[in-house]
């Protein structure tokens, strides 16, 4: 029997190689500081939040397969490939797939507000950081009051610092969740397509048909 002939085809570019192992790093890094080394902490999440703030734009004006006009599909595509996954009958895509791409969109979201919660918590604790003077204990003055103020540990917590708090650890655990799927996802696909896809965020390169 003829096996179909097949080709090398440049899909990710280095700012997606280099920015998703920087990304699984620091993110890590900055999961695993959280309770006790916030020096180190505090730099992860900027590391994060920087790359997840350049992948944006990359989206608009990036090289082609890192673009958003070519991956984000609506929940029709994404389930019909989610479909064809389990009955080993998915289509192969040459960059993401509809529901690896609908994963991509909520992965950075979830991570905007991740980072974006950690900075607003430590501005309105520490009157530090990038948003330090931007956000306040004001700013949250209509709708903190609902969350009171609780004794932690000898320090006066806020009802601004509270909503914060559950806010940045509320969505650090459903990031986990979605790094948790997306793993998932690389697994199944790489199974039904017979390609290792976690080397092609290495190499950049995917088998294509010819
Ligand atoms: C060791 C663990 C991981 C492996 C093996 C892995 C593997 C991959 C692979 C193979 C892709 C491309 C998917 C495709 O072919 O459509 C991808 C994309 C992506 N992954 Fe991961 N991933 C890992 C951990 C993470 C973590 C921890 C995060 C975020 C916290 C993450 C965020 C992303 C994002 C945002 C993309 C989209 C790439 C882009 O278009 O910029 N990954 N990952
Ligand atoms: C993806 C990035 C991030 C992850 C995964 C993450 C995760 C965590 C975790 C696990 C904790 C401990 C929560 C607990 O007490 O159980 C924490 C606390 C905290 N994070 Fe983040 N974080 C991130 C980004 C940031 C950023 C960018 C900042 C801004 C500087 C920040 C500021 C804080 C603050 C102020 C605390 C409370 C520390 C304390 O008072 O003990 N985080 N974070």
């Amino acid at each position: 029997m003829d096996t179909p002939k097949t080709h090398f085809q440049a899909v990710w570019d280095p700012l997606i190689r280099v920015g998703h192992w920087t990304l699984v790093i620091g993110f890590f890094t900055a999961y695993l500081s959280g309770d006790d080394y916030f020096s180190i902490h505090k730099w992860a999440g900027y590391v994060v939040a920087a790359y997840v703030l350049i992948r944006i734009v990359w989206g608009f004006v990036g090289t082609k397969h890192a673009r958003f006009a070519g991956f984000v599909r609506g929940p029709g595509a994404v389930f019909g490939y989610l479909r064809g996954l389990t009955t080993g009958k998915a289509k192969d895509y040459a960059g993401h797939n509809p529901a690896g791409g609908a994963m991509v969109v909520a992965l950075l979201f979830s991570l905007l507000v991740t980072t974006s919660s950690g900075m607003a918590l430590y501005a309105v604790e520490d009157n530090a950081g990038p948003l330090a003077g931007i956000v306040t204990e004001q700013t949250f003055a209509p709708i903190a009051g609902a969350f009171g103020e609780e004794e932690d540990g000898g320090h006066e917590e806020s009802g601004a610092e509270e909503l914060l708090e559950g806010v940045h650890k509320a969505f650090v655990y459903i990031t986990l969740a979605l790094v948790g799927l997306h793993l998932a996802g690389v697994v199944a696909s790489s199974l039904v397509h017979k390609e290792n896809l976690a080397r092609a965020m290495v190499t950049g390169r995917k088998r294509r048909p010819d």
